[in-house]
């Protein structure tokens, strides 16, 4: 079987993952992995289906049957787009709680492995170059200050119409972040051999810049 190329982009809420594994997959024409998505559809599946996250059984055979696709930038649950549903702190954190459960993030992780398919992933999440994909030629572990965390979550939200207050959107972005950081199971950390990458006060384009170098570094077939 060929060995299919991982990017793994991992950090806490806000740092800038997203943008940066949706450059980086447009730039080189890979396929792209939002862990966080599925976490966030797996809640919102419960939600709807009046599951509990203290019902760590029920969750865990619903993250197997749950029949989501990501297709052209859009999520779908059982052809439903909740894309923009899915992008509300109150689904954040309930992802973030079922998110602690072992079974759920052992019903997802094949769903995962298998979105890596040539020519090549960028995965995006907490785990990807600690759990899922611990053999990826490059790791980026993204983060930014708290604040610039939060300010940036808030201008997200209010652009997609989203109403919420700064000063609680900053608590609970600390609270989903303490829980991400300290569950037993894969928690939030920057794996082994990772670049670490501070984004605080700097420009998408010059965060962009260092890791395509790293990238390019590591990677050199891809330039030619
Ligand atoms: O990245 P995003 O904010 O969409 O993720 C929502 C939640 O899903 C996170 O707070 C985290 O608890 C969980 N998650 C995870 N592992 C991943 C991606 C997301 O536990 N790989």
């Amino acid at each position: 079987m060929q060995k299919v190329p991982v990017i793994t982009i991992d950090g806490p809420s806000g740092a800038g993952k997203g943008t940066i594994a949706q450059m980086l997959a447009a730039r080189l024409g890979w396929r792209l992995l939002d862990s966080g998505a599925l976490y966030r559809a797996l809640a919102y599946a419960a939600g709807q289906a009046g599951v509990s996250p203290e019902e760590e059984d029920s969750l865990a055979a619903l993250a197997s049957r749950m029949n989501l696709e990501f297709r052209a930038g859009r999520v779908l649950l059982d052809g439903e787009d909740i894309t923009d549903a899915i992008r509300t702190e109150t689904v954040g954190n309930a992802a973030s709680k079922i998110a602690a459960i072992p079974k759920v993030r052992e019903a997802l992780l094949a769903w995962q492995r298998a979105f890596a398919r040539p020519p090549g992933l960028v995965a995006d999440g907490r785990d990807m170059g600690s759990v899922v994909f611990p053999d990826a030629p490059v790791k980026i572990f993204l983060t930014a200050s708290p604040e610039e965390r939060a300010k940036r979550r808030y201008n997200q939200l209010k652009e997609k119409g989203i109403d919420v207050n700064v000063l609680e959107l900053a608590e609970a972005i600390r609270e989903r972040d303490a829980r991400d950081r300290t569950r037993s199971i894969a928690p939030l950390k920057a794996p082994a051999a990772a670049l670490e990458v501070d984004s605080t006060g700097r420009s998408i384009e010059e965060v962009f810049g260092q890791v395509m170098a790293k990238v390019e570094e590591t990677l050199p077939d891809l330039k030619n």
